[in-house]
């Protein structure tokens, strides 16, 4: 059976990694979390006070960044160590989007997303997935949600993993975050023309699932025709 490519799209915390996951594990495919890995870039940022005006530095500072999945447990590793929690908190949420605005840094990681999805066979998850990534993907889904349900589901997450935080600072957070992310000059976040919107506002997770496996299948079918 011929593979594709599948790009999912979309704002923050409308829940695109919890669907990429899910058909990936589906599908049997490899999944990919592009926002990790600008996470990732943020972090080694903050850690080594990168200033994101200059242009040496930072170039530098990614001349000597590795990111890489573990195979175990798909965790982020920047230069070999598991990050994974750490890119999660408020502090690298909050620098993510000025740090992936700056083109230096998207060219490095588009370039990268690009060599782990060149076999296809592939879930990737971000906000430039389907139109600049990957713009022939096979399916690219837009994932939509209200603010709101946005706003609470990510609290509620942050609330089970015990960091702590405050509904109006997430919801704060991820205003800022949609606003720097689709106003951004440098590949912002669009729908791509060909891509599938769900609305997931009033689906749960199963539901989601199994609307986009519906979807993923029947282009399956077309592609192995
Ligand atoms: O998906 P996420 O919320 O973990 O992504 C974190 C940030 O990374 C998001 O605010 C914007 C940026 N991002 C991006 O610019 N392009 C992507 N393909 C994925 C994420």
């Amino acid at each position: 059976m011929k593979q594709i490519t599948i790009a999912i799209d979309g704002y923050s915390s409308c829940g695109k990694s919890t669907l990429a996951k899910g058909l990936a594990a589906k599908l049997g495919y490899t999944y990919i979390d592009s926002g990790a890995m600008y996470r990732a870039v943020t972090l080694y940022f903050l850690r080594n006070e990168i200033p994101l005006k200059d242009a040496k530095q930072v170039d530098a500072a990614l001349e000597s960044i590795t990111i890489r999945f573990a195979s175990a447990n798909n965790h982020t590793l920047l230069n070999g160590e598991d990050v994974e929690e750490e890119i999660r908190q408020m502090p690298v949420s909050n620098l993510v989007s000025p740090v992936s605005a700056i083109p230096a840094v998207r060219r490095a990681m588009v370039r990268l997303q690009q060599a782990m999805g060149k076999d296809k066979g592939i879930v990737m998850d971000g906000r430039d997935i389907g139109t600049v990534v990957f713009p022939t993907a096979e399916l690219k889904i837009f994932l939509t949600a209200d603010p709101e349900v946005r706003a609470q589901r990510r609290y509620d997450e942050l609330l089970t993993k015990g960091v702590p935080s405050s509904l109006e600072s997430v919801r704060a957070n991820l205003q800022h975050r949609d606003h720097i992310d689709s106003t951004r000059e440098d590949s912002p976040l669009r729908q791509a023309e060909d891509a599938i919107v769900i609305d997931n506002t009033y689906l749960n997770e199963a539901q989601q699932l199994q609307k986009a496996l519906e979807i993923a299948q029947a282009v399956l079918k077309k592609n192995n025709r």
